[in-house]
């Protein structure tokens, strides 16, 4: 049997952007279309990968290499790995992304903090702009976009379908997916 190809989504961008819920949207319909897929999601990670890290600079240049390297393993066995972590500094995302053995889409989930904070899902920009959560991105803590990300999806302004649509266009023309 010959093994599909694995090759890694690895989508970045502010907290309550849509990271997850997009990353969940794609990798239902990947696995529809018969591909292995897993999910490393931020939340989920730092709950077992990841339990005890801060979000300092270095703990989250950590969780991202963490990320990274299982997502590798996976995807040079024929897996999807799909991950969604914030990972704000570039420089880790760009050292993850030399260290590939496998295709790396970074997907940067696009939306202004403006929305973000206003729609504040998780009560957290309150509380960081309360301080009572230090170092948050985008409030107090940085949030470097991609330069050159295979694909931008605007999440405030378009619906899950088109961001899918695009990965799902993107993905085609590299003949990643049929
Ligand atoms: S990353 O920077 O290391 O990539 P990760 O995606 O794992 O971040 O975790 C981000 C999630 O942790 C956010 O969605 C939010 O729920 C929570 N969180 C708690 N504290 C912070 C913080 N200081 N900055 C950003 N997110 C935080």
């Amino acid at each position: 049997m010959t093994q599909s190809t694995g090759y890694i989504l690895w989508f970045t961008g502010l907290s309550g952007a849509g990271k997850s819920t997009l990353a969940g949207h794609v990798s239902k319909a990947l696995r529809e279309k018969g591909a292995r897929v897993e999910v490393l999601d931020g939340d989920e990670v730092r709950e077992n990968l990841s339990k005890g890290l801060t979000f300092s600079k270095e703990d989250r240049d950590i969780n991202v290499r963490r990320i990274g390297f299982v997502a590798n393993l996976l995807a040079r066995n024929g897996v999807v790995s799909v991950t969604a972590a914030i990972s704000p500094y570039r420089s880790v995302r760009d050292e993850v992304r030399a260290k590939a053995q496998v295709p790396f889409v970074e997907i940067y989930v696009q939306a202004p903090i403006e929305v973000l904070e206003a729609r504040d899902t998780k009560g957290l920009y309150k509380k960081a702009r309360a301080g009572m959560i230090q170092h948050f991105t985008g409030i107090s803590d940085p949030y470097e976009p991609p330069l050159n990300a295979e694909v931008v999806v605007h999440s405030a302004d378009e619906s899950i379908e088109t961001s899918a649509k695009k990965i799902f266009d993107y993905l085609r023309s590299r003949g990643l997916v049929r």
